[in-house]
C-alpha cells in the first residue's frame, strides 16, 4: 500500500477561525492525514498562550466530519518548521493565500523553507471567498472593540475573546 501523504498546516492560530477551518477541510481533500502544528511567530506577540489556542483549535476541529476529523492531528510546536515536518513524516507544508498582500511574506517563507529542507514543499491553498478578508489580527481588533465577529469564528474562539478581553478593561 502506498504510504500515507502527510501534511503540516502551520500557523499561530491567535486564534483560530473559520478561514483556518475552510483550509483545514480543503487541505483533507488533497493529503490523507493533515497535523495543524501551533508554532510561535517571532514577530508577533500573541494574545493567547499556547495551551489556550492549542484547545481552542481542538474544540473547534469537533465541526468536521468524523472521518475528516480522524485525519486531523493538532500539535504545538518550537524550533524550525520544516524540522517539525520532517519529523513527523509530512511531504507538504500547507498555507493559506487570501490576497496580493499575502504574497511576499509567504514567498519568502516558502522559499527559505526550500532551502532548509528540499524535500518539503510548500502547497498554497486559497480559501472561500467567505473568508478572504478574515485574519485572526482583523478579528482580535473588531472583538476588542465589541464588534459582532459571530459568524467568522467558531463559538468557543468567540466565548474566549469576550472573557479576554473583558478581564482586560
Ligand atoms: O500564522 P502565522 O503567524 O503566519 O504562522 C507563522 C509560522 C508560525 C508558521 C512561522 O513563523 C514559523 O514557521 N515559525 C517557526 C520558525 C520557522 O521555521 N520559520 C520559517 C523559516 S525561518
Amino acid at each position: 500500500m502506498a504510504e500515507p501523504k502527510i501534511a503540516v498546516y502551520p500557523g499561530t492560530f491567535d486564534p483560530i477561525t473559520y478561514g483556518h477551518l475552510d483550509l483545514i477541510k480543503r487541505a483533507l481533500r488533497l493529503f490523507d492525514r493533515l497535523i495543524v502544528a501551533i508554532g510561535e511567530n517571532p514577530a508577533k506577540k500573541p494574545l493567547f498562550t499556547m495551551k489556550e489556542r492549542k484547545e481552542m483549535v481542538i474544540e473547534s476541529l469537533k465541526e468536521l466530519k468524523d472521518r475528516d476529523g480522524e485525519r486531523v492531528i493538532v500539535e504545538s510546536f518550537s524550533g524550525l518548521l520544516v524540522d517539525f515536518a520532517e519529523a513527523h513524516g509530512a511531504c507538504a507544508i500547507v498555507r493559506g493565500l487570501r490576497a496580493v498582500s499575502d504574497f511576499e511574506y509567504e514567498f519568502q517563507m516558502a522559499l527559505m523553507n526550500r532551502k532548509l529542507n528540499r524535500r518539503i514543499d510548500t502547497v498554497f491553498l486559497m480559501p472561500g471567498f467567505r473568508w478572504i478578508y478574515i485574519s485572526s489580527t482583523i478579528i482580535k481588533e473588531a472583538a476588542l472593540f465589541g464588534g459582532d465577529i459571530s459568524g467568522l469564528v467558531p463559538p468557543i474562539v468567540e466565548q474566549k475573546l469576550k472573557e479576554k478581553y473583558v478581564l482586560q478593561y
